[in-house]
């Protein structure tokens, strides 16, 4: 009877742990997307100054370290003239500059944000944070990217500007797609003694979407499971997360002499006979008629990534009813209103 119960339950359990997803549509975040909108602020005699605005409205998915990448590709012969919050990674041929040299001539520039700690003097409001951005749903305050350039060689009003074209992003590694950008009503800006609002001159906005089939064709992580009345242990599958980086682990008697030291180069996956780099363990402690209680640990076998900022979504008919969490901070992410248990 109560076998019968457990096995129901664990039947219709489904997680989706941290980048676990087959499609770009996630149903469990319908909307979810990163959004990069160019405001601008001033119209200069070559060009315009631009304050860039990334937002992480994604409710689970975090930029994590080492951040984000964004590239586009400049519409006419448009240069960079200055950036603050975050720097182009190439300067590229501005051999056709004399006198006063540009900051960037590059066709499809890389930008990257700062590290923290950087001077004032090159930073803006929602800077220099490594690149770092955790989702929506984790803490919307903090989930803004911001840096500001000065662009030169295009149109210098909203008549003959050239919107920049065919946006990446990477966050980091492949995975999102972003739209080209389209001209939306002005950012409207208040200012700091709030009876006042501000507009900017013109904004256009690229939406970017998170599809895990381009990230990476394989899980990225496995589930196990075990409960209180059986001392057998649903391990995850053998090379759940395939075997092809078999000769390319760590084993436990490397494993002493890697931590610590540099871990920039070389595998860094610990050997494992399931070969993903996090494991979600889901141990059933009490399952009653009316409540049941897991708990779940979670174990990261990759030596070369930390995860500072993570979220662990678990999908299950029961979570509609969550009545207490310990150790974690719970938020449920739509109503189960559809599935029936
Ligand atoms: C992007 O996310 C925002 C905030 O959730 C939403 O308002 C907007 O419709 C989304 N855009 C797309 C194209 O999904
Ligand atoms: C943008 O990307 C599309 C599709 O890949 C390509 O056809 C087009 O030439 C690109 N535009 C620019 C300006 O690079
Ligand atoms: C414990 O679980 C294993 C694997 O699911 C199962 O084969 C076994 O019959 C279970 N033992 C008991 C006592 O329920
Ligand atoms: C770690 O290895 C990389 C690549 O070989 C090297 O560039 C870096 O300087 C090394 N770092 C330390 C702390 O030894
Ligand atoms: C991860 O964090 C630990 C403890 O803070 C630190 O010693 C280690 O160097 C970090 N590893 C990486 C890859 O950042
Ligand atoms: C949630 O649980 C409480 C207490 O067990 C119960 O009274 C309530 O009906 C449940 N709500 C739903 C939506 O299942």
């Amino acid at each position: 009877m109560v076998f019968n119960t457990y096995a129901h339950l664990v039947s219709s359990v489904f997680f989706i742990v941290l980048f676990a997803h087959a499609e770009a549509y996630d149903p469990l975040d319908p909307t979810g997307n990163i959004t990069i909108k160019w405001d601008v602020i001033s119209w200069t005699a070559d060009g315009y100054t631009a304050t860039v605005t990334m937002t992480n409205y994604q409710m689970y998915r975090h930029i994590m370290s080492p951040g984000w990448t964004m590239g586009w590709t400049w519409a006419k012969k448009e240069v960079i003239w200055a950036m603050l919050g975050a720097e182009a990674t190439e300067q590229g041929d501005c051999s056709k500059y004399k006198g006063n040299i540009p900051y960037c001539c590059e066709k499809k520039p890389t930008i990257v944000d700062l590290l923290p700690g950087v001077p004032y003097n090159q930073q803006v409001a929602n800077c220099c944070k490594g690149g770092v951005v955790p989702s929506w749903g984790q803490d919307p305050s903090a989930a803004i990217s911001s840096f500001q350039l000065t662009v030169g060689s295009s149109g210098t009003s909203s008549k003959t500007v050239k919107l920049p074209t065919n946006f990446t992003l990477h966050g980091p590694g492949p995975g999102y797609t972003c739209s080209q950008p389209v001209i939306v009503t002005p950012t409207r800006f208040l200012t700091s003694d709030g009876r006042r609002q501000t507009q900017a001159l013109m904004t256009w906005n690229a939406v970017c979407t998170y599809s895990q089939i381009l990230a990476s064709p394989s899980p990225t992580c496995c589930v196990s499971m075990s409960s209180f009345y059986n001392s057998t242990i649903v391990t995850c599958p053998t090379c759940a997360c395939g075997c092809q980086n078999r000769d390319n682990c760590i084993t436990d008697s490397t494993i002493q002499s890697i931590v610590g030291a540099n871990t920039t180069n070389g595998p860094l996956l610990q050997c494992t006979q399931h070969m993903c780099p996090i494991r979600v363990h889901w141990h059933v402690k009490l399952n009653y008629v009316s409540y049941w209680r897991v708990k779940m640990s979670i174990t990261n076998f990759n030596y070369g990534l930390n995860y500072t900022q993570w979220t662990l979504v678990v999908q299950h008919p029961n979570l509609n009813n969550v009545t207490q969490v310990f150790s974690f901070n719970y938020q449920p992410l739509m109503p189960y209103k559809s599935t029936t248990f």
